[in-house]
């Protein structure tokens, strides 16, 4: 079927569904919702079968929903209606919670029914909710409704005939209805009215004495009492504030007020306040743990971001976990991404964002290079949420790269304004992918599901399990390894092949060259890579959509059909 994707952006969300019809054998392109001209537009290039929105803000025109069937995604429940939804099911600490996929009709939301799912809700934040639970049902649920559409026979069902639904129609949440009453609010309800405003737009509030929007809010635990609101502490990024039962950490903030305001490390927006504070280590980006001589690393550092003092701390925390007597050492990354490269919101903030480039590119190159170069132990990436850009080639570093089914890696970085990229993917990826599919990845510019990604070489095993269960299966599967006879020989000859490789040709080259081409993209004339990345920072919608993913605006693909127009 021919599958006409409307969206915002092309979200996390987006491109899963994207993956999954496509692997379904569904011809798929994808169209920015801009206005009302360029959608009709690109229904009467693309001619639909049917037209799927998982990601929407605005009303789809009249005249596409009327010709052709046009599938919402919205996540909440049947029934449920408004713009805001998963924020006030956090708000409200709604126990579970759901995603409707409902016709396109003159009233929002208000369509009939094709399919629809529920879930638990986590005690997490409105943006990992998204990316996770909502995101699973949403992706089930849409393929159903696609397989209903395609029998030719089902008729949607009108919300009036669901029985033991309450209709409700909510609209924005407001900054007063989230607001944090420091005297009066317990440390549960601060925590998710933050996180119901995580990432977009933040919880507004003061902070120092200026109106901020805060994010990244995790309980504290172990400091001492003081009066509600009070900043008591700071560990890493965040500083701590008392509650009435206790204490929050609060890793990023941004002020209000000023549109050219960049969402930063709170202990870096406000350094000289935030130096006065008494230093703890309650927040942690990085923690190693060890079992029966697996060594597990992680660092879920905030929405994967590796700015320059990031990648240094992780090197030494490396560096640490190679001196411990192991044999496998497992780089876990985050839950919710295991890496996406620079920190672009660090280095737009930077008096010379050129520079903190450079110094960020070097330092997560270093990063890179220690890996590649360990030769005592088997080092596995265990990627258990997205991974973008650099941070792809990060993990693929590591010998052997295990990836949970359903997260996705962006293995490009030529959107962020023809980023050449560097993390030593050019001796990595022809290495691991041969030189053909290494010419595809980096072509193509397309998200990628786990079962491409380890046919490709991008991974060497999928693991089927949720979100949840990731680690225990990883763990498992990490001790078998450590356990296994073989081992020792799989060292040795690691060692042999990174011999080899450095004799016919030197890392330090590889590194060389692509630093090379970087320093163009930087410091050169062409100043494509700093108005991709500001635009990046500061949420600037794309004004016309991408011909990699807009099938239907790209000549190439007019006659051909995906494989051959993509090769
Ligand atoms: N630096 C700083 N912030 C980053 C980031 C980066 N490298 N990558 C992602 N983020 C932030 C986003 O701004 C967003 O912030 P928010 O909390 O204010 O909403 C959040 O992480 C989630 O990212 P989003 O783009 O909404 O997630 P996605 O799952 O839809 O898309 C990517 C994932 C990786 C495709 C997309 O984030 C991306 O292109 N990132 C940039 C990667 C890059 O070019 N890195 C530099 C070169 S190595």
């Amino acid at each position: 079927m021919r599958i006409l994707l409307l969206c915002h952006a092309f979200n996390s969300l987006t491109q899963r569904v994207f993956l999954e019809l496509r692997a379904r054998g569904h011809d798929v392109s994808v169209e920015f919702d801009i206005n009302d001209e360029v959608t009709t537009e690109a229904v009467a290039l693309f001619e639909p079968d049917l037209i799927v929105a998982p990601f929407l803000k605005r009303a789809i025109p009249r005249n596409v929903w009327e010709r052709h069937i046009c599938l919402i995604v919205h996540p909440g429940p049947v029934g449920d209606r408004g713009p805001a939804a998963l924020d006030w099911a956090v708000l409200d600490g709604e126990k579970e919670w759901g995603v409707t996929v409902l016709q396109a009709e003159d009233e929002m939301d208000a369509g009939p029914v094709w399919a629809h799912r529920s879930f638990t809700m986590r005690q997490a934040t409105k943006s990992s909710l998204y990316r996770n639970e909502v995101t699973e049902a949403a992706t089930s649920a849409v393929l159903e409704a696609v397989e209903k559409f395609s029998s030719g026979t089902f008729r949607p069902r009108p919300l009036q005939d669901f029985s033991g639904i309450s209709p409700c129609c909510r609209g924005c949440v407001r900054q007063a209805d989230r607001a944090i009453a420091w005297r009066r609010d317990h440390t549960e309800t601060i925590l998710r009215k933050i996180a119901s405003a995580d990432g977009v737009p933040g919880c507004k509030d003061e902070l120092f004495g200026s109106q901020v929007f805060l994010y990244d809010a995790h309980r504290a635990d172990d400091l001492p009492a003081a009066e509600p609101g009070s900043v008591i502490a700071r560990s890493g990024p965040a500083i701590a504030r008392a509650t009435l039962d206790g204490a929050v950490w609060i890793g990023r903030a941004r002020l209000a007020g000023n549109k050219k305001a960049i969402k930063l490390p709170v202990t870096m927006l406000f350094a000289d306040a935030a130096a006065a504070l008494p230093e703890t280590i309650g927040y942690r980006e990085i923690c190693y743990e060890e079992e029966a001589g697996v060594g597990f690393l992680h660092f879920p550092f905030c929405n994967g971001a590796m700015g320059t003092r990031a990648c240094e701390q992780l090197l030494a925390a490396y560096r640490q976990a190679l001196a411990r007597p192991t044999k496998v050492l497992v780089l876990m990354g985050g839950k919710d991404f295991w890496s996406n490269g620079l920190d672009l919101n660090l280095i737009e903030a930077s008096p010379s964002p050129a520079d903190e480039s450079w110094r960020n590119i070097n330092a997560i190159d270093d990063l890179c290079e220690a890996i590649v170069c360990t030769t005592g132990k088997l080092v596995i990436s265990a990627i258990c949420g997205n991974a973008g850009a650099g941070g792809v080639f990060l993990a693929r570093a590591a010998d052997e790269v295990w990836m949970r089914n359903g997260a996705i890696l962006n293995p490009h970085y030529k959107d962020m304004g023809n980023l050449y990229g560097s993390e030593l993917w050019t001796y990595l990826l022809p290495r691991h992918a041969g030189p053909a599919n290494a010419q595809k990845i980096t072509q193509a510019r397309l998200p990628m599901g786990a079962d491409e990604a380890r046919s490709l070489g991008l991974a060497n095993d999928v693991i089927d399990v949720s979100r949840a269960n990731f680690f225990a299966i990883v763990k498992e599967q990490a001790l078998a390894l450590a356990d296994d006879k073989n081992l020792e020989d799989r060292l040795k000859e690691k060692a042999a092949i990174r011999a080899r490789d450095e004799a016919a040709k030197p890392l330090s080259l590889y590194r060389a060259e692509e630093l090379r081409r970087m320093k163009r993209n930087f410091f050169g004339f062409d100043p494509s890579y700093h108005i991709a990345r500001s635009n990046f920072v500061f949420k600037i919608p794309k004004s016309r959509t991408p011909v990699t993913i807009a099938r239907h605006r790209d000549k190439r693909c007019a006659t051909k059909p995906v494989e051959e127009a993509e090769a």
